[in-house]
């Protein structure tokens, strides 16, 4: 594949900007002729995980494609499923720019964005008009400027809107670029949130008559107990599925490198080890009793088998798809 010659020029160029085209492109292309260009086959290793049937258990993290525009474009890529947003109920611009950085030194990103989005109503407009069959997640969250006691209102007003199209809801509780967001991951918030979106689960079910599953979204910056409280409560709650990690606060592995103390999540390289770890811990408190998708600096096939190692039974990819590309999917699916 010509990925290393194309991320060459890419890598010119700022990091938003590139990636905007590269949204435009890949919208444009996904169902025509043109996604050519990335298609590509890969092989079949099903996997059944949250009743769900995904045709290989590599899928696209969130964030990537925060809007729901390039769904065919991923699911062409080879990508066992897709997960789509995080998305806010109403639209909004994100942080200042710029407010992502490449550090390719450490093969990994520092990102601030704040969810950018175009709100829910587009979202769903885009998920229908992608008419997707595969598995679909969207990843769902809250306002900057919903104040964060009335933060359940918002993920409840997005589950409703999206209930339908989604294979499966995440509920993103772990961006570190939403001030408060993070405290919606302990003691009796957490709970109060979980009831209530299992709540409306089970109203939504019976709606629409079809159980869609929720994984909530926990952050890699968690200590053994502050892990063991999170899965007693998605015990306790019945939730469907649990996804470690997203981003990290700590600068471990980038200090003194350009970028290195900027503000923000940072992904790729330097969280995999926390994340294995999260998803090491979470496996022992939760003793099978829900599943776990595991993401987190995955830039191989080995990263991905050392995941699902230590107990999880899906894997996303981010920072290392930004890195390697397409040929990065084909080589972690079939090396597992
Ligand atoms: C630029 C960027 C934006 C992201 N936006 C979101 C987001 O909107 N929602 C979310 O749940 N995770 C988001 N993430 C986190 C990723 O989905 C993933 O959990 C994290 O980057 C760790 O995986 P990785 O090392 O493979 O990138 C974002 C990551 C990056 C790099």
């Amino acid at each position: 594949m010509f990925y290393p010659a194309i991320r060459k020029v890419l890598f010119q160029f700022d990091a938003e900007s590139i990636h905007d085209i590269t949204i435009k492109g890949l919208k444009t292309t996904g169902k025509s002729p043109f996604n050519a260009l990335y298609k590509q086959k890969v092989q079949d290793k099903p996997v059944k995980v949250m009743g769900i049937n995904f045709p290989n258990p590599v899928g696209l993290a969130a964030g990537l494609d925060k809007n729901g525009e390039c769904i065919n474009a991923f699911a062409a890529m080879g990508f066992g499923f897709v997960e789509v947003g995080t998305v806010t109920p109403r639209p909004q611009p994100g942080n200042d720019k710029p407010r992502i950085f490449r550090l390719p030194e450490a093969n990994a990103i520092i990102n601030r964005m704040g969810f950018n989005n175009k709100g829910v109503d587009y979202l769903v407009s885009q998920v229908q008009a992608a008419n997707f069959k595969g598995v679909l997640g969207i990843n769902i969250g809250k306002n900057k400027d919903t104040p964060e006691e009335n933060a359940k209102d918002d993920y409840l007003h997005c589950m409703r809107k999206v209930y339908d199209l989604a294979t499966y809801i995440t509920v993103n509780i772990s961006s570190p670029n939403t001030p408060g967001l993070r405290s919606l991951q302990y003691g009796e918030a957490l709970d109060e949130l979980l009831c209530a979106l299992k709540a409306e689960q089970t109203i939504l079910a019976e709606k629409y008559g079809k159980y869609v599953p929720i994984a909530v979204k926990i952050a890699p910056d968690l200590n053994k107990e502050e892990v063991e409280s999170i899965a007693d409560s998605l015990i306790k709650n019945n939730i469907d599925g649990v996804i470690a990690t997203n981003t990290t606060l700590s600068r471990e592995g980038v200090e003194g490198l350009e970028f290195g103390a900027e503000q923000g999540g940072l992904s790729g390289q330097p969280v995999k080890d926390k994340s294995t770890e999260v998803i090491k811990l979470l496996s022992q408190a939760l003793d099978n009793q829900l599943p776990i998708i595991g993401v987190g600096g995955i830039a191989s096939s080995a990263d991905a088998n050392e995941k699902l190692k230590v107990g999880a039974s899906l894997v996303q990819v981010y920072t290392g798809f930004i890195y390697q590309g397409p040929p990065l999917v084909k080589e972690i699916v079939n090396g597992l």
